[in-house]
């Protein structure tokens, strides 16, 4: 690898992307790679700040705007801070979340003008795409159900279940536009299963590079 490979997990809350994140890293420091996870929105410490205050479910008073532009800032930082010269110094890049979330859960979500929200992104990372974004598909039932019997829940989570499937309809809508970049992975198996098809699809973009 000339650069570090950029991949990017999306996918709803639940989706069990951080246990499958987990184990692509494993994978890749066992055969000698170096590979850096990040999560957003987050990752530095403005971004963490950023972070609290999105996530805060004081924070009703939030306009979607707003919101969009404070997911879009925690990334700006993230991408200059960290992923740009992560990559140059030819490390694996993974992020928990990137470009993506923002026009499924800001767009379609929220129903910002999915052209304004990619513009805005894709000026916060510098027009830098991932080589590779996974989309695990669970359907949002699935994710709610999950997600509200582990913990307390999010701002975000507290939507009601239309915003969800709203976002999951923009993922959908994503891996039809984006077909080369972003690869669907069914998300109703084990995570060991999951990884496995995770997997295949990195090996396949691998061999392209
Ligand atoms: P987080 O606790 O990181 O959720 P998860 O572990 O499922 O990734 O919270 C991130 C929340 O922020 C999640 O509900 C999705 C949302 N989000 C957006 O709405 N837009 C974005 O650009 C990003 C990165 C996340």
């Amino acid at each position: 690898m000339k650069k570090g490979l950029f991949i990017s997990i999306e996918g709803l809350d639940g989706s069990g992307k951080t246990s499958c994140i987990l184990k692509i890293k494993e994978h890749f420091e066992k055969i000698g790679h170096q590979v850096v996870v990040l999560r957003e929105p987050g990752g530095t410490p403005i971004g963490e700040k950023v972070r609290d205050i999105l996530l805060d479910a004081k924070n009703t008073e939030m306009t979607d705007v707003a919101e969009m532009l404070l997911y879009a800032s925690s990334r700006a930082q993230l991408f200059s801070q960290i992923i740009k010269p992560t990559l140059e110094s030819g490390i694996i890049v993974i992020c928990d979340r990137f470009i993506d979330s923002s026009v499924a859960y800001q767009g379609y979500g929220r129903g910002i003008a999915i052209d304004d929200v990619l513009a805005v992104n894709l000026t916060a990372i510098q027009n830098t795409l991932p080589d590779i974004t996974l989309f695990i598909d669970i359907d949002p039932k699935t994710s709610l159900n999950r997600r509200f019997s582990v913990s307390e829940t999010d701002r975000l989570e507290n939507e009601k279940i239309q915003f969800h499937q709203r976002v999951y309809e923009g993922y959908l809508a994503l891996c039809q536009r984006f077909t080369k970049r972003i690869k669907r992975i069914d998300g109703n198996g084990s995570i060991d299963h999951i990884y496995e098809l995770m997997m295949i699809e990195i090996n396949q973009c691998i061999e392209k590079e």
